[in-house]
């Protein structure tokens, strides 16, 4: 694949994977990719766990499921991340970003504005779309082939000083490498970031399960597996194609003066 097709096609896979097991193969590539990004001093700060057995999955799955459904029941999800949803064509064309909502369950479409608000946490629970996505999340979780656990070591990783800065831009760089390679390799990656948004004995769990020695912490988990081109897309799925125009984000000389070609 040409570099620039691969960095315009990957993509979030937030549908099913095919169950079949990564080959060893296809890891060795993807995790190899990682070691080549850049980090402070040739650091290489990163480290990675992982998951494939049947139990593990499992019980990530649970967790997360479990998560999922803590989260969404307080309501504080919706309440976090409201400016991030975007209701329509027009509003998703003129800001570029954001999650564009335009596939729910038909019973939920006339309401759509409306649970979306702070005030629809109740309308959500009585509907009983946190325990749809818990079980949504959950079989996701479980029936891909690969979790990977994406650690930091805190000899870097020191919260609030450079380092802690630059280890976590040397992971962002690694991480992704893995993405573009898997996506490369048919392979879909998505983030797992609900046992992290319920955080506590959600998010211990989890690292408990990694098992990671005192002066590694967890940074994130990410689930792998070859793209079905036949799957269906989960219950709410929130398509995210969407970018900004270059000089929105980009710009001359100065903060604000945004670039436009031809004008040296
Ligand atoms: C730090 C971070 C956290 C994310 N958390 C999630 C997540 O929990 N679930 C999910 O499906 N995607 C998650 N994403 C993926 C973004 O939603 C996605 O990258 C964005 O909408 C653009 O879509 P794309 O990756 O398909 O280009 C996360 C991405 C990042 C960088």
């Amino acid at each position: 694949m040409e570099l620039l097709d691969a960095i315009r096609n990957r993509r979030t896979t937030n549908s099913r994977f095919l169950e079949k097991p990564l080959s060893d193969d296809h890891i060795r590539t993807i995790i190899e990719a990682a070691s080549y990004a850049p980090s402070h001093f040739n650091s290489q700060p990163w480290r990675f766990v992982l998951i494939r057995s049947r139990e593990g999955r499992d019980r990530l799955g649970k967790i997360a499921g479990r998560s999922m459904r803590a989260v969404m029941e307080k309501g504080e999800f919706w309440k976090r991340y409201l400016k991030y949803f975007r209701f329509s064509r027009e509003e998703i064309d003129k800001s570029g970003d954001g999650i564009y909502i335009d596939n729910m369950p038909a019973p939920l479409r006339p309401f759509i504005r409306y649970i979306f608000s702070e005030k629809g946490a109740e309308v959500m629970n009585k509907l009983r779309v946190p325990y749809i996505l818990a079980i949504d999340s959950k079989r996701l979780i479980t029936t891909s082939p690969l979790i990977l656990a994406v650690l930091l070591t805190k000899e870097e990783y020191r919260k609030g000083e450079l380092s802690g800065m630059y280890s976590m831009l040397a992971l962002g760089m690694a991480i992704e490498n893995i993405w573009l390679t898997a996506n490369s390799l048919g392979v879909g990656v998505q983030f797992i970031s609900l046992p992290m948004e319920a955080g506590g004995e959600h998010w211990a769990e989890c690292v408990a399960m990694i098992d990671p020695p005192e002066n590694y912490e967890v940074i994130a988990l990410f689930r792998l597996g070859y793209v079905d081109p036949d799957a269906k897309r989960p219950t709410i799925d929130w398509s995210s194609k969407q970018r900004k125009d270059i000089s929105q984000f980009c710009f001359d000389e100065t903060f604000g003066n945004g670039w436009r070609s031809g004008r040296v």
